[in-house]
């Protein structure tokens, strides 16, 4: 049914549709006890020439009904929320796996887990942007914070929303019980990017979990060489992730090509080729005098020289 909580797709969610199922249920009850006494009142008693109405001064019984039924089912409903919000509520026990989450204006990041299945050869730990990918039947831990202005982390098939809020760390937890690819989306308004600002969480089977870390970390660590490190800590942490998508990485723009095999393309934007250190310098300097019209602002005089530069080095990297 796509990405919808009432399409529970892990427990966390179950547990939410459940509550939700039971309350609409019982709503529905109540809607058609109340709605049906009274059409049938309006018809049954209804004015009529020469009916006087019978004169009555309450109903012990009545009353008692409709006092102790309804605090009946709101202490059930209380006690029914309670005991699944303390499930849904704990992050802690049980947990496979924490991944850091971070929301920024617009795109969120993953940082795997200290361990040496996520460790690039650098040192450096996995990481990830829009894209998360677990292992199925596991309770994955988030860390949510953001950089610049709330967020909020929901992917309805696998559990409820969290906001991700600048300076703190909210957890929540997640749990895929069939391999698949989920949809979120960032639930809060957060600036002119935030109908982008998508998630996918892929889950894969256990037994191909760890193979598929494993050509993760050999894709990330492609991208990762010292000599080339000033550029790609200035692509990441510049305008550069906001438009473009490098896998592998926490670069997960849209609005611009993705660039995970840029030095391997046989040209740049489909205008410029061969792809070599002289056009990609000249494109990131000016890309609007080559291609009238194009989003890409031009850079020359916004980024020092050195940075282009080093950008550019870093993208020749990526084969
Ligand atoms: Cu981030 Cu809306």
């Amino acid at each position: 049914m796509g990405p919808w909580p009432l399409d529970p797709r892990g427990p966390q969610a179950e547990s939410i549709a459940f509550v939700y199922w039971i309350l609409f249920a019982c709503a529905v009850v109540v809607l058609a006890i109340v709605v049906g006494a009274l059409t049938y009142s309006g018809i049954k008693f209804r004015d009529r020439p020469g009916r006087v109405a019978q004169q009555i001064h309450g109903s012990n019984t009545l009353e008692l009904v409709w006092t102790v039924v309804p605090t009946l089912m709101v202490i059930s409903f209380t006690a029914l929320s309670w005991n699944r919000l303390n499930f849904i509520n704990d992050v802690n026990s049980n947990v496979a796996m924490t991944v850091k989450v971070e929301g920024r204006q617009w795109a969120w990041g993953f940082t795997y887990p200290d361990s040496p299945m996520f460790k690039l050869p650098d040192g450096t730990l996995l990481q990830s942007g829009e894209q998360l990918d677990i292992p199925v039947g596991q309770k994955i831990k988030l860390e949510l914070t953001a950089k610049d202005v709330i967020h909020s982390f929901w992917v309805p098939n696998l559990g409820g929303k969290k906001d991700a809020v600048p300076g703190h760390v909210t957890s929540l937890w997640i749990q895929a019980d069939q391999p698949g690819t989920y949809k979120g989306q960032c639930f809060e308004f957060c600036g002119d990017g935030h109908a982008d600002m998508l998630i996918t969480i892929v889950a894969h089977p256990q037994s191909e979990y760890a193979a598929w870390a494993k050509t993760a970390v050999e894709d990330a660590a492609r991208a990762t060489s010292p000599e080339t490190k000033a550029g790609r800590d200035a692509f990441l942490t510049g305008a550069c992730a906001g438009c473009h998508t490098v896998k592998g990485t926490t670069a997960a723009g849209k609005v611009g090509p993705e660039l995970t095999h840029i030095a391997s393309k046989p040209n740049i934007a489909g205008v410029l080729s061969p792809v070599n250190q002289e056009n990609l310098t000249k494109w990131v300097r000016n890309a609007p005098s080559i291609k009238p019209g194009i989003v890409m602002p031009k850079f020359e005089g916004q980024l020092p020289d050195k940075t282009i530069d080093d950008i550019v080095q870093w993208l020749l990297t990526l084969k």
